[in-house]
């Protein structure tokens, strides 16, 4: 459905043709099915990457469930708000925030769902997009994103977007993950 048409992301070379090509939006309802489809078509060894546990991973209709109920709240109330990352119009990759406290701080996560648009640079020029949105539409301070210490990729995205390195330390950084040593990132939004 989603891959019906089948995007070519390396013949994208030309800044402006990347500003075209390379877009955020919020996520709406008819975005989750993709998003439950990502994370459930996670193998293990991509899960342990990322510090996943899969015994905690809900199944999709729950993931839709959650997601679905976050979307018909006020993005003042919400805890999680996202946006999907775009290209050429097709939905490859998602931001979001969780926990999300509007108007003070935000933890956020980003997700590209393919490998074949993973390390072009991409990635950061959405993050670069997203931030912005995420700060006007939540009225932040300050974002926060505490990465698996040996996730180098997110790493470079979030230093590429300014944040500073803060502490590395062991925790379990959300409810779907083992416990992992985290390198933890701050972003300045005043
Ligand atoms: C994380 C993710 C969104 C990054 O997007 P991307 O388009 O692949 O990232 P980019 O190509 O924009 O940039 C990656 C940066 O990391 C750097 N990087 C990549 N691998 C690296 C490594 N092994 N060591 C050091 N830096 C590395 C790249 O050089 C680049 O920095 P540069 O622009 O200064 O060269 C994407 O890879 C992804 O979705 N991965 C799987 C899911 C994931 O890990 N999500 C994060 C969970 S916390």
């Amino acid at each position: 459905m989603i891959w019906g048409e089948q995007p070519n992301p390396t013949a994208m070379k030309n800044p402006t043709t990347l500003k075209t090509a390379l877009k955020i939006r919020p996520i709406e309802p008819h975005d989750l099915p993709a998003i439950a489809s990502y994370w459930n078509g996670l193998n293990e060894k991509e899960m342990a990457r990322i510090g996943v546990d899969p015994e905690k991973l809900p199944d999709s209709e729950s993931i839709i469930q959650t997601l679905s109920n976050q979307l018909s709240l006020p993005i003042p109330h919400r805890n999680s708000y996202g946006v999907i990352w775009t290209y050429n119009g097709l939905p490859v990759g998602h931001s979001n925030t969780n926990p999300t406290q509007f108007g003070e701080e935000a933890w956020i996560h980003l997700h590209l769902w393919r490998q074949e648009f993973r390390g072009k640079g991409y990635g950061t020029k959405w993050m670069i997009d997203t931030i912005a949105h995420m700060a006007e539409a939540l009225k932040l301070k300050k974002l926060i994103a505490e990465p698996k210490s040996d996730n180098f990729e997110v790493q470079g995205v979030l230093k590429n977007c300014g944040f500073e390195l803060i502490k590395t330390h062991r925790t379990v950084p959300g409810s779907i993950n083992f416990e992992q040593e985290v390198n933890r990132f701050e972003l300045s939004l005043k």
